[in-house]
């Protein structure tokens, strides 16, 4: 499976912010977009009406760290995206109903989940989804340290299902990424390590070795 890499524009300069998409766009292969509502994550970031203001050429990949994803997930696909990411956590027991939702409004559904929850909690969505996202970081915040750990759920994940798309999220630079691509990671996303690196175009061929 082809590599791909996400950066997340939780780390880009929001007052600017189709300029900031614009400048990573020619080396990478989607957008990764962090929806943060206060209250499944302690930050806030913004909702569907300003999404649908980005500019992009690449896929939007929308991460929705958010409670009740279910009565958001049409705003998002309305507002242009392509993939859609719920939390294991916050859809708990309504997971697959979301995630066939989802694809019936033509985005690709995925699931994810966070450090503290075991890759058990994914297992039986495997066959209903098009990516799992293994958060390497408690999410809220760019800029934290990558957690080793999470690891063996990406090979875990990985032998489970050997043409899965696995993401990783969270604390990934070029020392991070090549643990994840060994465990069998194939999306890469990085917000800070790319959106403060002085040249963003190395700082991605960086996390292609
Ligand atoms: C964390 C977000 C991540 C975040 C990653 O809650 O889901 O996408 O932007 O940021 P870095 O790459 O700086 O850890
Ligand atoms: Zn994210």
């Amino acid at each position: 499976m082809k590599l791909k890499i996400a950066p997340s524009i939780l780390s880009a300069d929001f007052g600017k912010m189709n300029e900031e998409i614009a400048s990573v766009e020619p080396f990478s292969d989607l957008i990764h977009v962090d929806v943060m509502d206060g209250h499944f994550v302690p930050n806030l970031t913004f909702g569907a009406p300003v999404v649908k203001c980005f500019k992009h050429k690449l896929p939007l990949e929308c991460h929705l760290m958010i409670t009740n994803p279910e009565k958001y997930v049409k705003a998002f696909a309305e507002a242009g995206a392509e993939m859609i990411t719920i939390h294991v956590e916050a859809a708990g027991n309504k997971t697959s109903e979301i995630l066939k939702q989802i694809r019936a409004l033509g985005v690709k559904p995925a699931l994810s989940l966070n450090p503290p929850t075991p890759i058990e909690a994914v297992r039986p969505y495997l066959d209903e989804v098009d990516a799992i996202l293994v958060m390497t970081v408690n999410p809220g915040f760019g800029g934290q340290a990558f957690i080793e750990d999470c690891l063996s759920k990406i090979s875990t994940l990985r032998r489970w299902k050997p043409t899965l798309e696995i993401g990783v999220d969270g604390g990934v630079n070029a020392e991070t990424a090549p643990l994840a691509i060994q465990a069998g990671a194939t999306v890469l996303i990085a917000g800070s390590y790319i959106f403060k690196a002085k040249n963003r175009e190395e700082a991605i061929r960086k996390l292609r070795v």
